[in-house]
């Protein structure tokens, strides 16, 4: 399959991400055609390093790679001391303000490396490599960058826009299959909030996809590009529509928070919270009792999820409250009324919120 260029605008003019087997290799011409630099700088963590490093180094060699900086990309280590060590590594290796950071890596490297470029130096330019599912469908595009506070998930960051994104599918082979699964969680929301055919397709071919089948993938990973492309586009800071994307991630980001970011990878407490979410749209009379089945039922096909926290719903509650999308102490959520569409409904009772997270088992049912 030849490349695919999807276009994303943004407030800061228009950038492309490319999808396509053997895009990584093309990385130093990619990176030299966004215009003169004075150093590149490849950021990357060690499980990624591990194996991409060599190959990633020399493919930017011609674009003028100068430094690698390797940090550790656990979900606890998204912070700001995180951020704090690249910054001063970046300073002792010579990178000015003309410097192009390159992000190798899942969503943890990429919200890590943006938040320091759009920092460092009070702004430099940042391409992505994105090297898992979650990213390439989702957290590479669209210019969120942030880290995470014992409080709560990405509570402090920038919305930062990358120059270039490469997305290439043969980087996913190396990952391990708990991490990809992760992914297909985010892959499974794109079909709830906007794409019915994308449903319909998981719902036949789940088994192809948890196993990377490259035709599964290729027909999987533009189709979500596309969409992100679209919302936001439209909406880049999140004024309105771009909150679709965050269908069932109130509810993940607090099952991530109460068990400090240790327990869930993103993508398996996303698929906790669209669980939730669905259970609370048909509580509030919005969706069938039977499309929230489905979506728990495809939820459930992508394999095993960690049990729920052990966290009384009063605690999530409280710490649901420090949500983005809260507006004067009330929740919100965003909630699907049919499969393929999703909207903000607020403000939710808190009482409906308490007894879907008290009837939740701690697994999902067959
Ligand atoms: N991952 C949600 C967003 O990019 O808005």
């Amino acid at each position: 399959m030849s490349s695919q260029r999807i276009s994303i605008d943004s407030e800061n003019g228009r950038y492309e991400v490319v999808y396509g087997s053997r895009v990584l290799s093309g990385a130093g011409p990619a990176v030299r055609s966004l215009g003169a630099n004075t150093g590149v700088f490849l950021l990357s963590s060690p499980r990624v390093a591990r194996h991409w490093r060599r190959k990633l180094e020399r493919a930017l060699r011609s674009a003028g790679l100068r430094h690698t900086v390797i940090f550790d990309d656990r979900e606890e280590a998204k912070s700001i001391s995180t951020a704090e060590l690249v910054c001063r590594e970046l300073v002792r290796a010579g990178a000015d303000r003309r410097a192009i950071l390159v992000a190798a890596g899942g969503g943890v490297v990429g919200d890590v490396a943006g938040f320091v470029a759009a920092t460092y130096l009070r702004g430099v330019g940042i391409v992505h490599l994105p090297t898992t599912l979650v990213a390439q469908v989702d957290s590479a595009i669209g210019g969120k960058t942030g880290v995470n506070l014992p409080e709560g998930k990405n509570l402090v960051g920038a919305f930062y826009s990358p120059r270039l994104v490469l997305a290439d599918p043969v980087s996913l082979s190396t990952l391990p299959s708990r991490e990809f699964r992760s992914g297909v969680y985010e892959v499974v929301k794109y079909g709830v909030i906007g794409d019915e055919r994308l449903f319909a397709f998981l719902e036949k071919s789940m088994e192809m996809l948890v196993h990377r089948d490259a035709k599964a993938l290729d027909y999987v990973i533009p189709r979500c590009i596309q969409s992100k492309a679209k919302v936001v586009s439209h909406d880049e800071r999140e004024a309105g529509l771009r909150e679709i994307l965050n269908f069932g991630h109130t509810f993940a980001h607090a099952f991530e928070t109460a068990t400090g970011y240790a327990k869930y990878l993103h993508g398996e407490a996303v698929g906790w919270g669209m669980i939730a979410a669905s259970r609370l749209a048909a509580r509030m009379g919005l969706l069938k009792t039977e499309s929230a089945s489905r979506i728990e039922n495809l939820v459930r096909q992508v394999g095993p999820l960690p049990d729920l926290p052990a966290a009384k719903p009063a605690r999530l509650m409280e710490i649901m409250h420090a949500d983005k999308k809260t507006r004067g102490g009330q929740l919100r959520f965003v909630l699907s009324r049919k499969i393929g569409s999703a909207e903000t409904f607020g403000p939710v009772p808190a009482k409906l919120v308490i007894e879907v997270l008290g009837r939740l088992p701690a697994q999902p049912r067959p």
